[in-house]
């Protein structure tokens, strides 16, 4: 079974984005094609899977190829926010039955999706040469996809650090709770003890305002840097909107929904930031600027 994607503009774009993140080919082991963006967080509920949702369509509808894998192993919840029903999820893939691209489907919001399982405790204990094998078949997505999204877990299991270290850009989704600071620093603290080389944005979310989104950043910014060294860039915020849980409430992504609700304008900001504006993709776009934090 495979997918055909909609024939676009995509090989430009593809180029485009490529030119982008060119930069980073210096720091990273050289590999062309997708970028990889997971989407991690040290507490859980903080919003992960609404932002790995509703990027992957904000990205799509900039014109790129998106792919958008639940990575919650075990926990996945993404089809539900898509109102997604697939026959196969990555436990065919883990079990052999299916590889990756046979296990996606186009849904709504021009996104080819990889749904998760949930409720398979298998997929939570992995071993390392499944996770292993699952990257590699990752990284076959290459051809076709310019940016391949993973809505991991929270926490630092060794499922989402496997993800987080495999991937080009880890956006870490933190909330001004002084519990989901202090997790996040630890799994970035985690992370960087395992030689992450990927740059970590962080994504301020439920932020009352733009002071208080701009303080988590902060924070997390000075610790990181203070204590273990490491540059975190900043991917954005999201202020706190109860169009997001009437839209998850009607299965629906709120960029879709409610498309005008301050929650979405902040998301398209992130996707513009994390994509590089049309008129700026050439010298701007979040991958080229964090990857001047490592030069
Ligand atoms: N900016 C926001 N404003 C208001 N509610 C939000 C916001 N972001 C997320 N939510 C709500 O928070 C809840 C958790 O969101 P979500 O499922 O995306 O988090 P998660 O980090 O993926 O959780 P988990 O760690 O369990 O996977 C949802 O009910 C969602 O509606
Ligand atoms: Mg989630």
């Amino acid at each position: 079974m495979s997918h055909a994607r909609p024939q676009r503009r995509w090989a430009d774009q593809a180029t485009r984005l490529r030119e982008l993140v060119s930069g980073r080919r210096e720091v990273t082991a050289p590999r062309a094609g997708a970028r990889i963006i997971a989407v991690t967080s040290g507490k859980g509920g903080v919003g992960k899977t609404n932002v790995a949702v509703n990027l992957a369509i904000c990205m799509a509808a900039r014109g790129l190829r998106v792919t958008l894998v639940d990575a919650d192993m075990g926990m996945a919840n993404a089809d539900l926010l898509l109102n997604a029903c697939n026959p196969y999820n990555l436990s065919h893939v883990i079990s052999g039955l299916r590889t990756l691209d046979q296990v996606g489907t186009m849904v709504t919001g021009d996104v080819f999706f990889v749904p998760g399982a949930s409720g398979v405790d298998r997929m939570a204990n992995l071993s390392e040469f499944e996770r292993q094998k699952l990257i590699a078949q990752l990284r076959l997505l290459d051809g076709s996809a310019d940016v391949i999204i993973l809505d991991c877990g929270a926490g630092i299991s060794p499922n989402v650090l496997s993800f987080a270290l495999a991937a080009d850009l880890c956006l870490l989704v933190a909330t001004p709770e002084p519990t989901s600071l202090t997790d996040a620093y630890a799994l970035i603290k985690v992370l960087v003890n395992r030689k992450l080389v990927a740059p970590i944005c962080v994504l301020a979310n439920f932020a009352e305002s733009r002071r208080e989104a701009n303080d988590v950043q902060a924070r997390l910014t000075a610790v990181a840097k203070r204590f273990l060294k490491y540059p975190i860039a900043e991917a954005g915020f999201m202020l706190q909107d109860n169009h997001i849980e009437l839209a998850v409430r009607q299965r629906c992504p709120f960029v879709l929904r409610y498309p005008r609700c301050p929650a979405s304008a902040c998301m398209a900001a992130v996707a513009g930031r994390l994509a590089g504006s049309r008129n700026a993709t050439r010298g701007g776009g979040l991958f080229r600027k964090v990857v001047g934090l490592f030069v």
